[in-house]
């Protein structure tokens, strides 16, 4: 089959190397991709959320299936859009319904999902402008640090966590003001969790569901996970801490009631659903819902994934995925990210990307790549390479990793060296 990818990231990088194994999928199309995935399957320059264009290529190109990486195009609705399009109608979409992709794109709407269905999370209330002074009275019931959540989409920084009572009450002044648009004319607060975080993926087609190796992201920029936060820095699975036990609680507790919720609101969803999960004493509960796979998590997710992955996203479309086993490579993968300096802040793009020495070691997955008018692979982004590793250990896996982020040569390139350490 002819298959469409939707993104330019590492994790569609990943996806497009994984696809491209199968032995169902005749042509790749990535839209747009960046300078790598140009090695997996064929760029074609339209943008994820430029729904009629990709209606007019999906048409024109005879495409069986797309496969939706980022969030946005699910957000504004891809999926009815191709559904409610009588000519694309039986072209399978992955991912969530524009209802069921309000879980990502509405933090109040997935608490208030969260609170019906009785999956384990922080408690929290919603205010908006004209209830800053309910909110302000809230927060003086909640030990700090508090924890303020824009509504909406605001790239991965609509969440502050702030110690100080006062600064919190201004802050959450300041975000119903429109710190960050629209996305924060709502706010939700709720209360700090203490514990280690981990990525839970699951690929569902809205009744039965397999849960994908258990992934763990670093955040931050800076070593010991200090600095501003990223889009991530790297990533390992599995994790140490994530073992059967808790593994068996977050499937029972957290990925049941929230299928069995989807089913009830009758929500349609054939996609992956990303839980951001926290360990509380042993107990796992849900920072957030995605309803994309997780950069950089996808990036080592992939690697551990043995079945075919068109045939299990095929069997989601259809309904089938009861039918299906997964198979996964009990082997570790891990991935560190190389960015540009002065990532998450100002950096520069444009940057020769060279290799020095041997990268087979490792799968290389460009994330901000592109190539300039003499064909040279450039930086167009702060997260440049994801270098994903195997290892029979995760030291191993890292190792790897390590060696070959040393053959790869830009100016100002810059990367956590401590990717994998065990969080307390
Ligand atoms: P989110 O965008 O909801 O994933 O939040 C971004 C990050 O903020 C999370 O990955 C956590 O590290 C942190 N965070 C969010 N909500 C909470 C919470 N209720 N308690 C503790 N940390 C949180
Ligand atoms: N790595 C976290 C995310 O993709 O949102």
């Amino acid at each position: 089959m002819n298959i469409l990818l939707l993104g330019s990231g590492g994790r569609e990088s990943a996806i497009a190397w994984k696809i491209s194994q199968s032995k169902k999928c005749d042509t790749l199309y990535i839209a747009p991709g960046n300078a790598g995935t140009d090695t997996t399957g064929k760029n074609i320059n339209i943008k994820a959320d430029d729904f009629d264009e990709i209606a007019r290529f999906v048409k024109a190109n005879n495409i069986q299936m797309v496969v939706v990486g980022p969030e946005d195009p699910l957000v504004k609705g891809i999926y009815d859009y191709f559904k409610n399009d009588p000519e694309l109608h039986d072209i399978p979409v992955i991912g969530p319904s524009k209802e069921g992709a309000r879980l990502e794109g509405s933090k109040s709407y997935a608490k208030a999902f969260m609170q019906k269905y009785g999956i384990p999370t922080a408690a929290y209330r919603k205010f908006t402008a004209s209830e800053y002074e309910e909110g302000v009275k809230f927060l003086d019931t909640l030990t700090p640090p508090y924890v303020l959540k824009a509504d909406g989409l605001a790239a991965g920084k609509g969440v502050l966590i702030i110690g100080d009572r006062d600064e919190a009450a201004a802050e959450l002044g300041e975000m119903l003001k429109g710190m960050f648009g629209e996305a924060s004319s709502t706010v939700v607060i709720e209360e700090f969790m203490s514990g280690i975080e981990c990525s839970v993926f699951v690929l569902t087609d809205g009744k039965d569901y397999k849960i994908l190796p258990v992934a763990k992201d670093y955040k931050r920029i800076g070593e010991g996970d200090t600095g501003p936060n990223t889009g991530g820095m790297g990533a390992v699975s599995p994790v140490s801490f994530a073992d059967d036990a808790f593994m068996q609680k977050v499937e029972e507790k957290i990925v049941k009631s929230t299928i069995a919720g989807l089913q009830a609101e009758k929500i349609e969803y054939k996609g992956f659903i990303f839980f951001g999960l926290i360990n509380v004493g042993g107990e796992p509960k849900v920072i957030e819902y995605n309803v994309r796979m997780g950069d950089p998590e996808t990036e080592a997710v992939m690697l551990r994934i043995k079945s075919d992955l068109v045939e299990l996203l095929q069997a989601t479309a259809e309904g089938r995925l009861g039918e299906c086993t997964l198979e996964t490579d009990p082997r570790y993968a891990v991935t560190v990210m190389l960015v540009s300096g002065g990532y998450p802040g100002a950096y520069e793009k444009g940057k020769p990307i060279t290799i020095n020495g041997s990268t087979e070691a490792s799968i290389l997955f460009h994330a901000g790549t592109t190539k300039n008018a003499a064909g040279e692979t450039i930086t167009s982004g702060g997260r440049v390479i994801a270098v994903s590793s195997y290892g029979n250990s995760k030291q191993e896996a890292l190792d790897n990793s390590y060696k070959t982020a040393a053959a790869i040569n830009f100016d100002k390139k810059y990367c956590r060296r401590d990717i994998g350490f065990d969080l307390k």
